[in-house]
């Protein structure tokens, strides 16, 4: 079994920036990578503002800190996977960009390298059938915040082999995650439960049900959620939760996933979330 050390992110936005941070901490020499300085630049500044602030509390010292920090290198090209013990790819959301990546990595990367995807949502069988190693490509979501959240849902294509589960899997728990398998289908487990969910609390506010400060309540106090439905829409980006919808619906060919047109009417209004400043709520 490959013993990982070096590990190659791609894409510096929340998603790539948190696994990069729980690599470079769980003691992985780690590249981070994005198309441009600017993107990795930023995508290290707030590696760095999270680990200032444990610091800060006192959970770690400033030694464990920069240690961390020696772990990260910055990267934007993908030339630099050439010594990559395992990839994990989150860059954006679309079959075509993730494919060209997959095909550029599989000449790119020694053959012993193992290519995980972040997607949550995108089929792997089919994106492992577009490099010469199905057999080592697998699906590894992380969920939003990376440093918080325990989960890792590990998802095998039809090829993934158990040697590339078991790898993926320890490297998980070292990240003081914890693995879960799930088979690849549209939305894997934890979209396929959590996005429909979402869409419905957005038809409640689309119907004139109840106002999202309403539904999110409803959730809360009712469920023990820790946020509610569309606070956590403007926390994954509404165009994620749009996107993923689509991948049900078309995946299912079943109308119970249809998005709800103000899910669409906000996207195309550009109010995505947290991270334009509006979605359900206002961040200005
Ligand atoms: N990065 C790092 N740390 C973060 C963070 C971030 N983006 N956001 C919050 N935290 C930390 C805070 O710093 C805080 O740490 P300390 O206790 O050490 O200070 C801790 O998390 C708790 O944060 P807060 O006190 O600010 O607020 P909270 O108690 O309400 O927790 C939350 C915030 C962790 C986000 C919590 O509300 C929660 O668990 N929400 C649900 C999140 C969820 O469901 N995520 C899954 C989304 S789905 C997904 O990701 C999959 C997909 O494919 C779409």
């Amino acid at each position: 079994m490959v013993d990982v050390k070096k590990v190659f992110v791609i894409g510096a936005g929340q998603m790539g920036a948190g696994i990069a941070q729980v690599a470079a901490t769980a003691g992985y020499k780690v590249k981070l990578n994005d198309l441009s300085d600017e993107l990795v630049t930023k995508g290290l500044k707030g590696i760095e503002k999270i680990l200032e602030k444990n610091v800060t509390k006192g959970r770690m010292s400033a030694d464990e800190k920069q240690q961390i920090l020696n772990n990260l290198t910055a990267s934007t090209t993908l030339q630099d996977a050439s010594d990559a013990d395992v990839v994990i790819e989150a860059a954006v959301e679309n079959m075509s960009i993730k494919t060209k990546i997959f095909k550029e990595l599989d000449n790119i990367c020694p053959d012993v390298t193992i290519l995980a995807t972040n997607t949550s949502s995108l089929p792997i069988t089919e994106l492992a059938a577009t490099t010469k190693r199905p057999e080592k490509v697998v699906g590894m979501h992380f969920m939003n915040p990376v440093p918080v959240m325990k989960l890792v849902e590990i998802i095998r294509g039809l090829a993934t082999t158990d040697e590339t589960y078991n790898v993926v899997k320890e490297m998980s728990e070292k990240m003081d995650k914890t693995p879960v398998e799930v088979n690849d289908a549209p939305g894997f487990v934890s979209n396929r439960v959590l996005c429909p969910m979402i869409n419905e609390a957005i038809y409640t506010v689309y119907e004139g049900i109840a106002t999202p400060e309403a539904v999110d309540q409803v959730m809360k106090l009712g469920m023990n959620h820790p946020m509610g439905p569309l606070a956590l829409a403007d926390l994954i980006g509404l165009d994620t939760v749009l996107y993923i919808m689509e991948v049900l619906h078309q995946g299912f060919g079943d109308s119970k996933y249809r998005p709800c047109p103000l899910l669409r009417n906000y996207v195309a209004a550009g109010w995505l979330g947290r991270k334009s400043g509006r979605g359900f709520y206002n961040y200005q």
